[in-house]
């Protein structure tokens, strides 16, 4: 194995709704969903059943033809977003890189010097190049430098920051709605519609990640959706197919000309298999979504209660079922005390515990959870 990973003391041996069971057949409330992808959590009968049936039928065609599952998952994407076209791929990161191509070749259209990007500090948007020159965290950037050399990062919220960075060399303002992996922060509406208006002024593409804010995980089937903008492109990925891997790029008709015929592809992206069950995750995650809103609102109490008792929680970030925990001392050892105790969430940044639990979490779950952080707490007194 490659040594790039830091792993938790876990092994999965099973798992089943929101629990996992290691090993030995010890039980941890998962309320990181395998970082937002199994927000139906584990073995969910539709999804079991719909993976099932296709399993057994057909898992991959290629692009050269077509399968009766591609369009209609394209067609309902296009619905819930109010966007006109999608391009189905295998990560959020390779989603990314199908709207970076879509950028660049729209700039270049009206003029060779119209390449820049602008993004924010402390973004996350995947490792490949072309998303790692987006991600606004150096550490990420250091190591594989020189990356795509016209990224200007501005902090999240600053509008009058992002509106002195888009002039008329920007080909694309890229957002996260709620910025996830930088400790769930998220962006203020006012702040996506200044993105929007500054697009419109400077004919730039309005690219929003929402590969693990997105798909009902604040709420609303796409967390841009709260501020009543329409971006140029949306990424989706994380949840899509509930766990196999599948990623999509949607486009709006005048930014999916940026990418002709023969401009773009992938060989196992939107296979009939991860579509057909990307349809059932859909149909299953818009029956949650009032679910969603309710059970966010009672872990939003339980953590700030636990907040109010706790000096070390300094504040308490969320939107919908994404919340950051920010403390005043390093996760890592809390962390690790959850989940001797039954609790698995997950630290981004040395400071910020971070929770994504699955959508079908109860709000006895959710209860428990919270007592389970706090005797974790306790433990470090
Ligand atoms: C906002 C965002 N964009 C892109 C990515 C990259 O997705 P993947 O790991 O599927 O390539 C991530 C992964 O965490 C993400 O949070």
């Amino acid at each position: 194995m490659l040594q790039n990973y830091a792993r938790y003391p876990l092994v999965v041996e099973s798992a089943s709704g929101c629990y996992v069971f290691d090993l030995a057949g010890k039980r941890y409330l998962d309320m990181i969903s395998g970082i937002g992808v199994n927000a139906l959590g584990y073995g969910h009968p539709r999804i079991a059943a719909a993976l099932a049936e296709q399993a057994a039928r057909c898992v991959h065609t290629s692009n050269l033809v077509y399968h009766r599952y591609q369009g209609a998952l394209a067609e309902r994407l296009c619905a819930m977003s109010g966007l006109d076209r999608a391009f189905f791929s295998n990560s959020g990161g390779e989603a990314m890189e199908c709207a970076l191509k879509a950028v660049r070749s729209h700039g270049r259209s009206l003029n060779p010097r119209k390449i820049r990007l602008v993004a924010l500090e402390n973004s996350f948007h995947g490792r490949s190049f072309g998303a790692l020159a987006v991600t606004g965290h150096p550490q990420y950037r250091r190591l594989f430098e020189p990356l795509h050399p016209e990224v200007t990062f501005v902090a999240p919220n600053d509008e009058d920051g992002l509106a002195r960075a888009v002039d008329e060399e920007t080909a694309g303002i890229v957002l996260e709605p709620v910025l996830g992996e930088g400790g769930i922060y998220p962006l203020e509406d006012s702040f996506l519609v200044r993105a929007r208006e500054l697009a419109d002024r400077h004919q730039a593409l309005l690219v929003v990640d929402e590969a693990q804010c997105g798909l009902g995980r604040t709420g609303r089937p796409f967390a841009f959706q709260w501020s009543g903008i329409r971006p140029d492109l949306v990424v989706a990925a994380k949840p899509l197919a509930a766990g196999l891997p599948l990623g999509a790029t949607l486009f709006t008709e005048q930014a999916a000309q940026s990418i002709p015929v023969g401009m773009h592809g992938t060989t196992c992206g939107g296979g009939p298999l991860a579509c057909r069950v990307a349809l059932e995750f859909l149909a299953v995650m818009e029956e949650l979504l009032p679910h969603i809103r309710e059970v966010g609102s009672v872990l939003r109490a339980g953590l700030e209660s636990l907040a109010a008792r706790h000096p070390v929680i300094a504040g308490i970030r969320s939107k919908g079922l994404m919340f950051g925990i920010q403390l005043s001392v390093p996760g890592h050892p809390i962390l690790l005390r959850a989940l001797e105790r039954g609790l698995w969430l997950n630290c981004t940044h040395d400071t910020v515990l971070r929770m994504l639990p699955p959508f079908i979490l109860t709000r006895e779950q959710a209860e428990e959870a919270i007592e389970i952080l706090d005797q974790a707490l306790a433990d470090l007194n």
